[in-house]
């Protein structure tokens, strides 16, 4: 089954093919970050926009290079949430109006859950349970991916019906995303945006210190939720206070103390849980360092770490192919009503 999917919830426009939810035919990427730079940040009516005026050549590209005609596709995906209401309709509708011309379903996906998908389609060893960290512009969630079925560690991939994962959340930031919190920062440092992969350049290639500055560690040792907004006021006013810190150091301390939050609290969790591995996901899993420690930590607790490429931890479109495939076989088609969800949330038993 070939499934076109589109993804356009914030500021990139993407279109891919996925051939039976695990073999990427094309993932095409079109970001938008030129338009919006000069902004510091994405707006909203500038990215629904471009996503109207890039979404037709990007979806003929991912059908090029997918090597498929529109007449072998077989379902039509978009992600229907969370995300910006405007983006979000652009892609949805472009969705349905392909389902209905090729007479094929059409099926909405949630963009978390694209994430967490991501996270292992590129790990055919996936052994359940596995603890999920997923870290985005948005959201920062620690959840239990466990299999559907009670007693058994393995999950059915070719067997007809039944959504084959059950997602537990364990917790989730009180206050700012993990990327929020990059975001913010660099902003503030003058990095510009999107922050993020400015801090991690910085922070890797600047040649900064990341025990220059003790930031704190919210809530380390307590519980899985977790807090940045404290940390972000902490650089702040350290800046402040000192104007001729290296603002190398100021990035890689930041970083430093993010990073050693999730990945304290991933392990734990993964501790607590006997799971047999720590899955990453979302934007901020394209961080050098956190990808760095979360491999050195399930080396040395003797458990798997699921850490995917770059270009499947920040939005892509086949994400949501691979998520929709799971989606269609185990609830059918969504309706060809279904609105735009910008708040959806994931479906935690
Ligand atoms: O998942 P994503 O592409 O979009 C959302 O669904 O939000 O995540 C975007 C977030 C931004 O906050 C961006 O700064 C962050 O991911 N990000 C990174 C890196 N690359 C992207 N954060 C830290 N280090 C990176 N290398
Ligand atoms: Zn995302």
């Amino acid at each position: 089954m070939k499934i076109l999917a589109i993804e356009t919830s914030c500021d990139e426009t993407a279109a891919a093919v996925v051939e039976d939810g695990r073999r990427v035919l094309s993932s095409v990427v079109s970001s938008q970050i030129d338009l919006h730079v000069r902004f510091g940040g994405v707006v909203p009516e500038v990215a629904s926009r471009a996503h109207v005026e890039l979404l037709t050549p990007v979806v003929a590209e991912a059908l090029l290079e997918g090597g498929v005609d529109g007449k072998e596709i077989d379902a039509v995906a978009a992600t229907a949430g969370p995300g910006l209401i405007g983006s979000l309709l652009v892609g949805l509708s472009a969705a349905k109006a392909y389902a209905l011309a090729w007479q094929v379903p059409f099926v909405g996906v949630n963009h978390m859950e694209a994430h967490l998908h991501a996270a292992f389609l590129e790990e055919p060893d996936l052994a359940l349970p596995v603890v999920v960290l997923l870290v985005s512009g948005g959201h920062t969630l620690l959840i239990a991916m466990e299999a559907a079925g009670s007693g058994s560690d393995g999950f059915d991939l070719s067997g007809g019906g039944g959504f084959p994962f059950r997602y537990r959340l364990l917790g989730q930031t009180i206050d700012d995303a993990a990327g929020e919190a990059f975001d913010k920062v660099a902003r503030f440092l003058g990095l510009g945006y999107p922050g993020g992969p400015a801090i991690d350049a910085l922070a890797a290639m600047g040649g900064g210190d990341p025990r220059a500055i003790a930031f704190p560690r919210a809530m380390r040792e307590e519980g899985y939720d977790f807090s940045f907004s404290g940390l972000k006021t902490s650089v702040i006013n350290h800046v402040r206070k000192h104007p001729d810190v290296e603002v190398a150091d100021v990035a890689a301390s930041f970083q430093e103390a993010v990073v050693d939050v999730l990945v304290t609290k991933a392990r734990r969790a993964a501790r607590a849980l006997g799971a047999r591995g720590i899955c990453i996901g979302g934007g901020v899993a394209a961080n050098s360092l956190l990808r760095l420690r979360v491999i050195e930590a399930c080396v040395e607790d003797g458990i798997a770490a699921f850490v995917p490429s770059r270009a499947m931890c920040t939005d892509n479109a086949a994400m949501i192919g691979v998520t929709a495939w799971y989606r269609l076989r185990a609830d059918g088609p969504s309706p060809l009503d279904l609105p735009a969800l910008p708040n959806l949330a994931l479906p935690f038993t």
